[in-house]
């Protein structure tokens, strides 16, 4: 027996458990503070000095340029105290950018920074990926030479409006800086969209030639939601405050979450087979699965008709996992911190054990795995896995961290594939964003601290039973990406959808679905496949690119979830050429590509390449998979996509067996809030 592994799943269940959210908690009021000097009345330019960012930032010695920041209310009326925290800074280099007079002829660009979540302050991206100021594992605080401000002033945003003190992710700490009332939540997107105009028409009056200077609203993960609604209601608006001229959104959740999380699965394999340790039937079991749960759909270029509405299906058999996934009330703990958790205790139990115990784990797990092999056909015989349905990512992960070494040590973080840390570095800024002589420089609120995340109460009340897993009701943005897109046209707005390679959570095949899936410029899909390579400016390969009718999409190597976290160089390549540039690079134009097509880049998948990383609080090692298993999986592939597999068959050994000889190992609890 694995005695620490059962402790662990016990912890691991009791967490669930005991966070799981019954709908009865009180929803906090929280409301901005008026620090001294801030104007009386409406607002104007007299409030640049007010938000001004003058006071000396604890630990922060470099250089910064000039920045403000501060709560602007969202004008809901009934709802004062709904606001948005906002920090901007001037791009690197100039002084009186944002503060310039309102001038129609000023054309320097401007970009608005959302995270995702739902309910992830926009100061994560700040302190981790495209900020100026950068927190490191151990605390020391650093400057980021690839800032998106060296390009253009940007405006990081904690929205949408409130925070939560209990939350899934990090209990009891609660989302960034914004505030609201007990009741003054948002019920949906369409409410989210237009509190966000409000506080673009007030943002606006401070800082005047925002108003005409050409806007990029970009973001990631659940900002794929935020975003098409935010554009929506502009594009709807008589009289919209600002002047929006792209949207850009990073492995975004534009679609259902069988569509952004569950499709792709066989392709998060394909890039990386390390998953499954190389293991040909197992890669068949999941094919076969794809196939069971209609994920297995077939693009085309140009595309051929509409894609349907993929069905999530839920497990039937029950299961400690299976039960966390049919439970409608259950968020499920999907957050690399959450992990942490638990993991922390993992590693050290695993630490304490001796080699020889170590190397009687392995045996048992190959064991095991084997165990699970000859289970494979009695799992499915043909149908949809009883004990996961459709949630086909789950499954993986749960592979991986049960039988794949280095994932085996307890740490799949689904945000970035081969990082397999347990527990990972962590990047706090809580403590830094909490100090007061922080909140006092920010002007921010004292009625409530900063949280990186909190668990959404979409319409003041935490109800997991409505909507989407994250208990928001508004329908997934794939729904109207088409009339958004001709709108786009129609005001020279143009779309850029970019995926980091690495990313397991909301994988880029995904968003190629929703693309094909979707009409721009009149027209259905990419008419050809993308295949054009980009190169940072070192030259080295970063990448794919393609354009077409005013949709860019860009997949980026070596890039998780958290793009400029991973690539901060290549992020800000692209962000130069593809968002705030026209490079023209992938771009169609009559029968050829600009920067033409490499048959190597035109498979499904980007290989992830073969070095997989672990340690416990830093890297210590690498796994790097033998030339030999490479070049024999890569023959197996071949062929084994050629033609779809047959139906397994045979073996009628029973779940149940498998389950008692693995009882007791840790249940992968499958990560991640959409960061
Ligand atoms: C705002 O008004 C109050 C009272 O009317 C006054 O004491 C304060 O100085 C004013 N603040 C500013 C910045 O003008
Ligand atoms: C910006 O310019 C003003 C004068 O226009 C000056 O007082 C201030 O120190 C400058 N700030 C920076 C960061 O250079
Ligand atoms: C904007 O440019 C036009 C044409 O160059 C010029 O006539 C106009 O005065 C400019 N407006 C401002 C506010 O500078
Ligand atoms: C913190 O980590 C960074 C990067 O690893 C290192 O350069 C720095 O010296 C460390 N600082 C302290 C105080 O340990
Ligand atoms: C807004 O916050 C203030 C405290 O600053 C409080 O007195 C007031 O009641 C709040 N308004 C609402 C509508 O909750
Ligand atoms: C995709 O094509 C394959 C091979 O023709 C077929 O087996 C499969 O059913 C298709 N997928 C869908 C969803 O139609
Ligand atoms: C594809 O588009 C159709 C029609 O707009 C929609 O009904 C369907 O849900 C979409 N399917 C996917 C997988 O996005
Ligand atoms: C992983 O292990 C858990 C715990 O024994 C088991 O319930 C689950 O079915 C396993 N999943 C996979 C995909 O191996
Ligand atoms: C400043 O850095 C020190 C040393 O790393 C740390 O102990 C302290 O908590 C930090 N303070 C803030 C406000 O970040
Ligand atoms: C920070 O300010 C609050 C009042 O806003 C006060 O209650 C608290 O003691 C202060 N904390 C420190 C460490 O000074
Ligand atoms: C477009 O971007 C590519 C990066 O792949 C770069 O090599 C090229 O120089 C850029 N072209 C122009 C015209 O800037
Ligand atoms: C699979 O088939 C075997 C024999 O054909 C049968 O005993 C077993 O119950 C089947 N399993 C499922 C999940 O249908």
């Amino acid at each position: 027996m694995l005695p620490f592994l059962v402790t662990l799943s016990f912890i691991v269940l009791g967490i669930s458990q005991g966070a799981l959210g019954q709908g009865s908690q009180s929803i906090p009021n929280t409301f901005p503070h008026a620090w001294p000097g801030q104007p009386n009345g409406t607002f104007s330019p007299e409030w640049q000095s007010y938000f001004e960012v003058t006071q000396k930032l604890p630990n922060i010695t470099a250089p910064l340029s000039r920045s403000f920041a501060g709560n602007i209310p969202v004008n809901r009326a009934g709802h004062p105290n709904d606001t948005l925290f906002f920090w901007a800074f001037e791009k690197q280099g100039s002084n009186g950018t944002l503060t310039a007079p309102a001038d129609a002829n000023n054309t320097d660009p401007w970009i608005i920074w959302l995270q995702g979540g739902p309910g992830s302050s926009g100061m994560i991206a700040l302190t981790t990926e495209n900020g100026p100021i950068h927190v490191l594992a151990n605390g020391t605080w650093v400057f980021n030479n690839f800032s998106w401000n060296h390009l253009a002033d940007v405006i990081w945003v904690d929205q949408p409006v409130g925070t939560d003190a209990r939350n899934r992710c990090f209990p009891r700490t609660g989302t960034g800086f914004s505030t609201a009332d007990s009741t003054g939540y948002v019920p949906d997107e369409d409410q989210t969209g237009e509190d966000f105009l409000g506080f673009l028409s007030n943002i606006v009056k401070v800082f005047p030639s925002l108003a005409t200077r050409p806007l990029f609203l970009t973001g990631e993960s659940y900002a794929g939601t935020y975003i098409p609604y935010i554009t929506k209601h502009l594009f709807q608006a008589q009289n919209p405050p600002v002047k929006l001229r792209k949207i850009a959104i990073g492995d975004g959740s534009l679609g259902s979450q069988a569509t952004v999380e569950h499709l792709p699965v066989v392709n998060v394999i394909e890039t990386y087979p390390a998953l499954i340790g190389y293991d040909e039937d197992v890669f068949n079991y999941f094919r076969e699965q794809e196939h069971l749960c209609g994920f297995d759909l077939n693009l085309t270029y140009p595309q051929n008709g509409h894609f349907p509405t993929l069905n999530l299906v839920r497990p039937t058999a029950h299961s400690a996992l299976s039960q966390s996934l049919l439970d409608p009330m259950e968020t499920r703990a999907r957050s690399k911190s959450f992990q942490q958790l638990v993991s922390g205790k993992f590693a050290a139990a695993h630490a304490k054990r001796s080699l020889n115990t170590r190397a009687e784990f392995f045996e048992r797990r190959e064991e095991s795995r084997q165990q699970w092999k000859r289970d494979l056909s009695g799992r499915a015989n043909g149908t949809i896995d009883p004990f996961y349905g459709c949630f086909l990512l789950d499954e993986l992960e749960d592979y991986a961290v049960n039988f794949t070494f280095p994932w085996s040590n307890g740490g799949f973080d689904v945000y970035d594939i081969p990082d397999a840390t347990n527990p990972e570095p962590f990047l706090n800024a809580s403590t830094f964003f909490n100090d007061n002589r922080t909140r006092a420089a920010l002007h921010a609120p004292t009625s409530k601290d900063w949280i990186r995340n909190f668990n959404y109460p979409f319409g003041n009340v935490q109800d997991r039973s409505k909507g989407n897993q994250y208990g928001d009701p508004s329908v997934e943005p794939i729904a109207f990406l088409s009339d958004l897109a001709t709108n786009a046209s129609a005001a020279n707005v143009s779309i850029v959808f970019y995926s980091g390679n690495d990313d397991s959570l909301v994988q880029h095949r995904g968003t190629e679905v929703i693309i094909q899936n979707m009409t721009f410029g009149g027209v259905q899909g990419f008419s050809r496949k993308p295949s054009t390579p980009w190169f940072d400016d070192s030259g080295n390969f970063a990448g794919i690119v393609h354009q077409e009718r005013g949709l860019t999409y860009v997949l980026i190597a070596g890039a998780g979830h958290l793009i400029p976290e991973w690539k901060p160089a290549q992020a800000l390549v692209f962000l130069r050429e593809f968002v705030l540039g026209n490079n023209q690079t992938g771009t169609v134009s009559g029968t050829v590509v600009v920067g033409g097509e490499n048959s190597t880049l035109a498979n499904d998948y980007l290989p992830g390449g073969n070095e997989i990383f672990y340690g416990s609080s830093a890297t210590q090692g690498t796994s790097t998979i033998p030339g030999a298993t490479q070049a024999a999986w890569n023959s197996f592939i071949a062929t084994a996509t050629a033609t779809h597999p047959p139906l397994a068959n045979g073996n009628s050994a029973s779940r149940q067996a498998a389950g008692s000889v693995l009882r007791g190992v840790i249940v992968a609890l499958v990560v991640g809030c959409f960061a």
